[in-house]
């Protein structure tokens, strides 16, 4: 019987759907660090540099987040810019699948700045 429940727990993980496979960075890029770094640090590296900005008024250090939404955003095909929080996409497809809810986009802007947005 206890066998049988630590075998249970064994491959539950085992049965959970397959961590998703985000949309794309834009073309002809490189990230602010090795995706498996950024896999693994990213909340923390944007937590850092929020607590720097807001705190202690540094900007423009390199993990900004308007940085990631300027380059991991998709756009449809008419060109129109698609949040990076909308079901599916970048942010949001690896925190749905992690159950986390962050609660940035709150406040900050999901798409990149009119102008790039525009071209
Ligand atoms: C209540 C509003 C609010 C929320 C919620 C919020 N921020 Fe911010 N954030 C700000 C403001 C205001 C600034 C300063 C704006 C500036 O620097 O131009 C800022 C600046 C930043 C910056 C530096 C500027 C940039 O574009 O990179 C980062 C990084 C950042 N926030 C990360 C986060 C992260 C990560 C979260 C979620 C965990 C978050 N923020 C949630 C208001 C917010
Ligand atoms: C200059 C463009 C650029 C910026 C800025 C950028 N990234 Fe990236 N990012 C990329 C590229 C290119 C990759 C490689 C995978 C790809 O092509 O989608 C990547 C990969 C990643 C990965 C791994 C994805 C995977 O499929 O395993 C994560 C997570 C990530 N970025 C998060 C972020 C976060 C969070 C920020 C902001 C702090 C950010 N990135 C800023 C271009 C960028
Ligand atoms: C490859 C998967 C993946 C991608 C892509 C991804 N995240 Fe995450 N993110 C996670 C996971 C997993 C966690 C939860 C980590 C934990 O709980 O320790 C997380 C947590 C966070 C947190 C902290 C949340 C909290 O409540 O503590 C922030 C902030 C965050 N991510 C921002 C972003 C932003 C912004 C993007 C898009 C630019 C992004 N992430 C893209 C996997 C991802």
């Amino acid at each position: 019987m206890i066998i049988a429940i630590l075998l249970a727990l064994l491959t539950l993980p085992a049965l959970a759907a397959e961590p998703p496979a985000p949309p794309k960075a834009k073309a002809g890029t490189t990230c602010i660090e090795s995706p498996s770094v950024m896999r693994r640090d990213h909340m923390e590296m944007l937590k850092h540099q929020r607590d720097d900005t807001l705190r202690l008024g540094i900007r423009g250090a390199k993990a900004s987040l308007k940085g990631c939404v300027d380059c991991h955003s998709t756009t449809t095909a008419e060109g129109r810019p698609v949040p990076v929080n909308a079901e599916g996409q970048f942010c949001q497809s690896c925190h749905a699948y992690a159950a986390v809810k962050p609660d940035c986009f709150e406040c900050h802007a999901t798409t990149p700045a009119v102008k790039e947005a525009a071209r």
